[in-house]
Formats: structure tokens, sequence, C-alpha cells
């Protein structure tokens, strides 16, 4: 039997990966076979790629907005054919540290491609790998961007997103709330102010459907 494929996303310190964590962790208590990941990245190539898409700097030839989309799903799909498929197929449940809804919110809302040009393409390196639940971690923008803040001084330097000026973000989290209210199905509003514990809990409220 196929396994589940549970996708985590939000603005810049929503606190996603702790929760990925502890998801994950959560679930392998309960027997459950699981595989944590994240994009960009997840595979030596995507790897590799996530690197140019956070830190490529240079002046002379920023990175345009078209090669940070075609990147994004250069490294989507070698994650889905490389490690997403193969793990639902061999019946494990897949969590996913971003995935297609962070292409829409950053690159659509916050660089202003075309939406319909960003569905299109994510759905070619999706290669058919649908979502079973998708876990939108919504937060104030001070809030996410003071623990944003905290985690770049202590490794030491920020990425290319999280540079972008403030209207960049209002935009992606928009774009998030947006797509939540889109599909009810699909989605779940996560508040993700609090501790980790107490975050964790409406994590687990969110998916306790989706649990054996
Ligand atoms: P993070 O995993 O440390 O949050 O860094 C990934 C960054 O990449 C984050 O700022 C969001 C951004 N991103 C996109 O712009 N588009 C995408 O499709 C994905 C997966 C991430």
């Amino acid at each position: 039997m196929r396994g589940r494929f549970i996708t985590l996303e939000g603005p810049e310190g929503s606190g996603k990966s702790t929760q990925a964590k502890l998801l994950a962790e959560a679930l392998a208590a309960r027997g459950i076979r699981t595989e944590l990941t994240r994009e960009p990245g997840g595979t030596d190539l995507a790897e590799e790629l996530r690197k140019l898409l956070k830190h490529w700097r240079n002046p002379a030839e920023q990175m345009t907005p078209a090669a940070e989309l075609m990147l994004m799903n250069a490294a989507r799909a070698q994650h889905v054919a490389y490690r997403i498929q193969p793990a639902l197929d061999a019946g494990k449940w897949v969590i996913c540290d971003r995935f297609r809804d962070s292409t829409m919110a950053y690159q659509g809302y916050g660089r202003g491609m075309d939406k319909t040009f960003i569905s299109a393409t994510s759905a070619a390196a999706c290669q058919g790998c649908t979502i079973d639940r998708t876990l939108f971690f919504d937060l104030a923008l001070d809030e996410g961007f003071a623990r944003a803040d905290r985690r770049a001084s202590t490794a030491g330097n920020f990425d290319r997103f999280e540079i972008e000026d403030r209207d960049f973000h209002e935009r992606v989290l928009a774009g998030f709330r947006a797509m939540t209210e889109a599909e009810p199905e699909r989605f779940r509003r996560i508040d993700a102010s609090g501790t980790p514990e107490e975050i964790h809990c409406r994590v687990m409220e969110a998916i306790c459907d989706l649990l054996p």
C-alpha cells in the first residue's frame, strides 16, 4: 500500500523544521515507517542545487527569477524520482519540510512570476506525485523574523531569501494564507505560536484522520 505524503509549509522562522522532526519521531513511535526530508534538497544533486539557490552571490550575475524557478523544479524532479516516490511506493510516510506550495508562495506571490506557468512547471517536476496533507505554519511576520534572526546570527549568515525585504515576505505569507483558504481539503492551518510541544499537539490533531 502506498504511504502518505505530508508536506510542511510556512514563512521563515515558523518552526516547520522542528515540527517535521517531532512528527517523524511520533509516527515512528507508532510503528509507521517514515522518511524525513526537505526541499530544496533531499538527494545529492538536489542538495547541491540547494546550496546555489540559497547562497549564490555574484553582483555581476544575479540569479534571475526564471533561473531560480527552474532550479527549484530541477531539485524537485530529482527528489521525487529518487527519494519521495520510491519511499511512498515502499509504503513509507514521507514528511517533507517545504514542497511545491513554497514555489507558488516564493516564486509566484513573492517574485511575481506567472502562477499558471508555476503550476505547470511544478506539475512536470512532481511527475504525478500527489500530497495527502499540507500543514501550513501560520505566524505573524515579526515573530518569524525574530526567530530567523536568532538562527542566522548563530549560523553566521542570511541566505538569498532571508535578506529579501519585508514586502517580499508579506507577499509570501499572504500567498500561503490564500492557498490554504483555497484548498481546505488538503491544507490545515497550524497556529505556529507557542512552545514546540504545544505546536506538536496541533500537528498531531491535524493529521490524526490519516493514521492507520
Ligand atoms: P529553508 O528550508 O531553510 O527554509 O530554506 C529554503 C528557502 O528556499 C526558503 O527561504 C524558501 C525557499 N524556497 C523557495 O523559494 N521555493 C521553493 O520551491 C522552495 C522549496 C523553497
